[in-house]
């Protein structure tokens, strides 16, 4: 598939967040978002959790992270990567979730794992985890307190850089793409050397799956040449949204030929 030029900027990404047009002569019936909980980021940003009826959004430094209303494409990024993987593997596959969120592709992994599996997630927010703990499990199926998920409180950087046993799966969302990314230092991630840092953690086999909200031009020949097998799908972000798209990266180590694996 082709790759789209895209600038990158948190306004499209924001986008897949618009709420819907309302029809013309509809009445607007427009209930307020009331802030639920505010914390302090470790890097002094301020993050808040608003609420409006059944949905919650969770902003960093007053701008939208993510809502909770739009989430197909996010439960896609665990579906595809699983999927990908042969079924005897998956029943007893280990994941890396590298952010927590609302917790839906945690809970779409869940899903397709068989019960000896093992699921990581990697999330810097302490208030994130909390939220989830707390609040937010009417979203995702209580998918935390789920015995095969194992929470992290770490800087998913940071904990790359470290070794690391290899996982079979590691799903990537912690950004609205390969460049718009929410912090400074997640660029790393999608540098060569932060590519070579997730296929050193991934089986050969394995699956890297990343998501963006755009295309990325470039991105997919970063990933081969990262030594990833790569297919990319447009997928939609929301049954609703039948145009939007959002970006899923398939990334696959191969297998060692000399070693066999
Ligand atoms: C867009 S949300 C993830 C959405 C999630 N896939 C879902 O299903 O709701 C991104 C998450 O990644 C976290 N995050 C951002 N940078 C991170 C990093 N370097 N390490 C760990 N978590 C990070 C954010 O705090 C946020 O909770």
């Amino acid at each position: 598939m082709g790759e789209q030029k895209w600038d990158g900027s948190l306004a499209r990404a924001r986008a897949r967040d618009r709420a819907p047009r309302p029809r013309l002569g509809a009445a607007i019936t427009m209930t307020p978002w009331t802030l639920v909980d505010r914390a302090e980021a470790e890097d002094g940003a301020r993050l808040e959790l608003f609420r409006r009826g059944s949905h919650y959004s969770i902003r960093v430094g007053g701008s939208l992270l993510r809502n909770s209303r739009v989430h197909d494409s996010e439960r896609a990024l665990a579906q595809l990567a699983l999927e990908a993987l042969a079924p005897d593997a998956r029943a007893a596959a280990t994941v890396l979730i590298g952010g927590l969120g609302f917790g839906y592709t945690l809970a779409a992994a869940l899903a397709a794992l068989g019960p000896g599996a093992a699921v990581s997630v990697v999330e810097i927010a302490g208030a994130v985890i909390r939220w989830n703990r707390d609040l937010l499990g009417e979203l995702n199926g209580q998918a935390v307190a789920d015995a095969r998920v194992t929470l992290i409180e770490a800087d998913l950087c940071a904990l790359l850089r470290a070794p690391l046993a290899p996982f079979d799966v590691i799903l990537l969302d912690v950004d609205n793409g390969p460049r718009a990314v929410g912090r400074p230092s997640n660029g790393w991630l999608y540098s060569p050397e932060g590519l070579a840092a997730l296929r050193a953690a991934t089986r050969p086999g394995g699956v890297v799956a990343v998501w963006s909200a755009g295309p990325e031009v470039g991105f997919s020949d970063r990933l081969r040449g990262a030594g990833f097998e790569v297919v990319l799908h447009r997928v939609s972000s929301h049954a609703a949204r039948t145009r939007e798209r959002h970006f899923i990266w398939l990334a696959t180590r191969p297998r060692d030929l000399a070693g066999g694996v």
